[in-house]
């Protein structure tokens, strides 16, 4: 039952630890705790949130605080999310995502995400072409490459998408 977790942002070396462990259980055939590190020990600004469920960390969600250019509008890149496999299809991902949209409302008009278009379709994201990736894309995983507005009178983006060095690795966009 969601009501029994708690969203809260991540903090120090402990948190990591237990991430690291999160992530090889939700993505055994990837590490992506190298990404974690360097984005939660960057200089980057990054909103990185903590699912626990009795005090256990359970979920994670980043939100990167990007630009795009030209114009250097603020966005947000969703990246990665995952929750441990036992509290997966719990609501769990879908909490982290919406509590990430409360708290990026007042200074982010927009949120980017390269993920599977029937999980993230629920927030509201929709196939982007008007922002460009930091790195190629393969041309099937096109409509992976979403954007959501969270502020409906502000202009959608438009131009390059601007990340901070620990995005730009191309295998991090493509198989
Ligand atoms: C994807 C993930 C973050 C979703 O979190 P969650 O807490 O399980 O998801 P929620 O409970 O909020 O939503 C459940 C719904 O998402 C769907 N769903 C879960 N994983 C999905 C996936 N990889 N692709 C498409 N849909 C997915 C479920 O079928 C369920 O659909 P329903 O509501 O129609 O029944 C989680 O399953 C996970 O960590 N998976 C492994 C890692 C991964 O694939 N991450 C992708 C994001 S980068």
């Amino acid at each position: 039952m969601t009501s029994d977790i708690e969203i809260r942002n991540a903090a120090g070396a402990r948190d990591l630890e237990n991430l690291r462990q999160l992530y090889l259980d939700a993505f055994p055939d990837e590490d992506l705790s190298p990404l974690v590190s360097e984005l939660l020990g960057g200089t980057a600004p990054v909103l990185s949130l903590v699912a626990t469920f009795g005090g256990e960390a359970v979920g994670h969600v980043v939100f990167t605080n990007c630009t795009v250019e030209p114009g250097g509008n603020p966005i947000a890149l969703l990246g990665p999310l995952c929750v441990t496999p036992e509290h997966q299809k719990g609501g769990i991902g879908s909490k982290l995502v919406r509590t990430g949209f409360d708290h990026l409302k007042a200074t982010v008009a927009q949120v980017m995400v390269l993920g599977d278009p029937q999980y993230y379709g629920r927030f509201g994201f929709k196939a982007d072409r008007l922002v460009e990736p930091p790195c190629p894309i393969p041309a099937e995983w096109r409509d992976a490459w979403q954007s959501v507005q969270l502020d409906d009178r502000s202009a959608t983006a438009s131009g390059r998408l601007i990340v901070p060095d620990a995005w730009n690795d191309p295998a991090l966009w493509s198989d």
